[in-house]
């Protein structure tokens, strides 16, 4: 049992700033570290870390980035050996800024990204099993991860799709994952309704499930998580916790939900544990650098 994850790998930019600056504002900021990131990577890693053996597959440049990018996946054991390495683009890299409590914006430039193709999914059919779980997002070509999806339904394996950056027309087709898991503004984009309470995340995870999913999750930061199933609507409220940066928490969540269903945990016990994971991943900078070990998580 494995979880799988084909997505992103970035090197990430993170600049420290008092405010995030609007449209034609220049702002100075406090401090920037350069740190792993991705999501796909980050999912990875986040997955790695909660107990589950986690091959990457995704691609990166052939340039100095790439190892840096690669760093924390390498020394926590994520299985690297189908990472492809492109002759023409650069390792993707995140221009990310973190404000006072939190909050951060992202710019990504896909660079290698954008050429996660037909080698990737020749190499997804051979590693994917039935019994994995594959998690996906939105940062390589979504043709792919259509194709994707339509393997792993093929194979009998358990998808978990994350589906950011999320876009208004996203291919009707990638909502019949299994678990389909935005956040608050991500579900607003793919569904066209307000999501603003717990209230109205239920309307969303519902809505989800009618679009194909068999488990809607809609994730509130710091107001938890709700989730709809065929057997009802299940609330978990967010943990107490010192948030700093936010950058990253989306991403333990879906690793750390793959990696405890890959374990053989029930899906209610799974959410639980990967929005523990994920509030604790705010209370440290950067993506990869703030994830959890599951000896970390409080209560298990
Ligand atoms: O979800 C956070 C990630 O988004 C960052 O690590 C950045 O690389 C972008 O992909």
């Amino acid at each position: 049992m494995s979880v799988v994850v084909l997505g992103s790998i970035n090197l990430d930019l993170v600049a420290q700033i008092d405010k995030i600056p609007v449209p034609g504002e220049t702002r100075l900021a406090r401090s920037m570290v350069t740190l792993p990131g991705g999501k796909g990577a980050n999912q990875a890693l986040a997955a790695q870390r909660m107990g589950a053996h986690t091959i990457m597959l995704g691609m990166i440049g052939e340039d100095a980035f790439a190892m840096q990018a690669l760093k924390f996946l390498r020394q926590d054991g994520v299985d690297l050996s189908h990472i492809g390495v492109s002759k023409t683009s650069p390792t993707g890299l995140a221009f990310i800024v973190v404000e006072e409590g939190g909050q951060n914006a992202i710019t990504v430039v896909p660079g290698a990204n954008a050429e996660v193709g037909s080698d990737a999914l020749a190499d997804l059919q051979q590693v994917l099993g039935p019994s994995d779980v594959l998690v996906l997002q939105c940062e390589i070509p979504l043709e792919v991860v259509e194709r994707a999806v339509i393997t792993a339904k093929k194979v009998g394996a358990r998808i978990v799709w994350d589906p950011a950056p999320a876009s208004k027309n996203l291919p009707k087709s990638l909502f019949k994952a299994d678990i389909v898991a935005p956040n608050q503004g991500e579900a607003e984009i793919l569904l066209g309704v307000p999501v603003t309470d717990v209230r109205t995340a239920k309307i969303a995870a519902r809505q989800l499930r009618s679009r194909g999913a068999q488990v809607g999750i809609v994730k509130l930061g710091a107001e938890g998580v709700v989730w709809a199933t065929s057997r009802g609507l299940f609330y978990q409220p967010g943990e107490e916790v010192q948030a700093i940066d936010a950058v990253g928490a989306g991403d333990t969540f879906a690793g750390a939900l793959a990696a405890r269903l890959d374990a053989g945990e029930a899906l209610g016990d799974a959410i639980r544990v990967a929005n523990r994971a994920a509030a604790l991943s705010t209370t440290k900078t950067g993506a990869q650098s703030s994830f959890p070990w599951l000896k970390d998580v409080p209560g298990l």
